[in-house]
């Protein structure tokens, strides 16, 4: 539990700790974890608006998480409710008025909102005290909203609100919005790449980047916890290898339709014009204003090296295209691949999820494969293409690629867990 005088520190370095994230999902993540941490909550979600919806967007949960084996994550469902005053968080929306709420189950019936016990009697918890925040755009629309949950009290024990906590989290809650809406404009402009890079080639989808960033975090984060890698460079670097992974194709706009839309093999000449992307996505990050444009540099750059140094492009200078000096290997021969840890680890990692979702989704020139054979290739590519630690982890980790596949489906991005999926096993 924080102290008065800790609040108040973390008060003041909230703003600037939040506007370094420019990641959405980790900046969600973050300002649930700050909220809680104020008012010594148990629980807390995040909606956020999107047509005219509230989309629960994110959860965490202490009491649930503790019933799950330790390094597991919470899963929960995904859904909306629209903003009008039935629902607690779409009533917030709809006034842009904070609701506090000292016991959900005992709601007056003269209000127009009532409680959905579906999250409840899904997981099994019990919700009592409730706060519920709007998070404010400097333009007064609705960002989303902040659902703090159970507020305890020294003893653990559940108590309500008080104003205090209210102010607090009035505060709390302008700083946040101005992050959210600075993470959500960098979201959006990355986007509104990759879209452009789907318009050039179709099956580089929202859902394939998606997966692909999706699949790499999971694999970093347990090859960073292997190395007891501390917790602030860990969210540092999951911040930049999202987007660098969402964005690890986008070079392929420099491609012809011709090649890049061909519904058949490639030709030696094709495929070596195709090998370019990687130099071309490199060079739209040459000029870092960011670490996240260096990130996505080294990923464009590095996604298609293999492990043992048959990979593309090897050693070169994205400016010029041209080998780097004392890379040039032998004259008439292609240029070899970098090897092993020359390969950057973020480009070791985006290989083996790029692969995966290659294999496992249909392409101009192939049908999906199914999960059996897709685990073979990466199994036996383990010490040739891939480096073998990634590999055994990704195997570890098989469950929750499968999570992050049934979750970013073609065509549309519509999450598909289920409540069921609530309840921790
Ligand atoms: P992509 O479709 O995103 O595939 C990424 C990587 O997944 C490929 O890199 C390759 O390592 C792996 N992969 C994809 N499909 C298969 C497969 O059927 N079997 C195996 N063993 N591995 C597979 P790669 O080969 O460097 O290709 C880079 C990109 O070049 C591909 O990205 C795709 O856009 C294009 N490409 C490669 N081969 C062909 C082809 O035969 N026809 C066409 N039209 N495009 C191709
Ligand atoms: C994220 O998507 O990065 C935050 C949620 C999670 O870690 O599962
Ligand atoms: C992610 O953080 O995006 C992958 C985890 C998940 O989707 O459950
Ligand atoms: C490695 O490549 O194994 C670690 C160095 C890096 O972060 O690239
Ligand atoms: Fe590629
Ligand atoms: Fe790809």
């Amino acid at each position: 539990m924080l102290n008065e005088k800790q609040k108040l520190d973390t008060l003041m370095t909230l703003g600037i700790e939040l506007n370094r994230i420019h990641d959405l999902d980790i900046l969600l993540e973050r300002v649930l974890t700050r909220a809680r941490q104020f008012v010594n909550a148990d629980a807390g979600s995040i909606y956020i608006h999107e047509g005219n919806r509230l989309d629960f967007t994110y959860s965490q949960n202490d009491t649930l998480q503790k019933q799950l084996p330790a390094g597991e994550k919470l899963i929960y469902s995904t859904f909306s409710v629209p903003i009008d005053q039935t629902s607690i968080a779409g009533y917030a929306a709809a006034t842009g008025k904070m609701l506090s709420i000292p016991d959900v189950y005992k709601l007056a019936p003269t209000k127009s909102y009532h409680f959905s016990k579906k999250f409840d009697e899904a997981s099994g918890y019990v919700t009592r005290s409730m706060l519920t925040i709007p998070l404010m755009s400097s333009k007064k629309d609705v960002l989303g909203i902040l659902q703090i949950i159970n507020a305890q009290d020294q003893n653990k024990q559940i108590r309500i609100f008080s104003q205090t906590d209210e102010k607090v989290m009035l505060h709390f809650a302008g700083i946040a919005a101005v992050a959210l809406e600075r993470a959500q404009m960098t979201r959006s402009m990355i986007l509104r790449m990759i879209r452009m890079a789907e318009m050039r080639d179709p099956k580089e989808t929202g859902a394939h980047v998606n997966r692909v960033a999706g699949f790499s975090l999971e694999i970093y984060e347990h090859w960073a916890k292997r190395r007891s890698i501390d917790k602030k460079e860990i969210d540092k670097t999951r911040d930049v290898l999202r987007m660098g992974a969402m964005l690890h194709d986008v070079g392929k706009v420099a491609t012809s339709d011709l090649i890049l839309k061909k519904p058949a093999q490639l030709s030696f000449e094709e495929f070596e014009i195709m090998k370019q992307h990687t130099i071309h996505g490199a060079r739209l990050f040459s000029n870092p204003q960011s670490d996240y444009d260096e990130a996505a540099a080294i990923i464009a750059m590095n996604h298609h090296e293999k492990w043992d140094g048959t990979g593309y492009p090897g050693h070169v200078d994205p400016i010029s295209g041209k080998p780097i000096p004392g890379h040039e290997g032998r004259v008439g021969r292609p240029l070899p691949g970098k090897k092993h840890e020359e390969i950057p680890i973020l480009g070791r990692i985006v290989a083996i999820a790029d692969v995966y979702d290659a294999l496992s989704s249909k392409r101009s020139y192939k049908e999906p494969w199914d999960e059996s054979r897709s685990i073979e290739i990466i199994s036996q590519g383990s010490g040739t293409h891939f480096d073998p630690e990634l590999v055994e982890i990704f195997l570890e980790q098989i469950a929750l690629i499968r999570l992050i596949q049934a979750r970013y489906l073609e065509s549309h991005a519509e999450p598909q867990t289920t409540p069921e999926q609530l309840v921790p096993q």
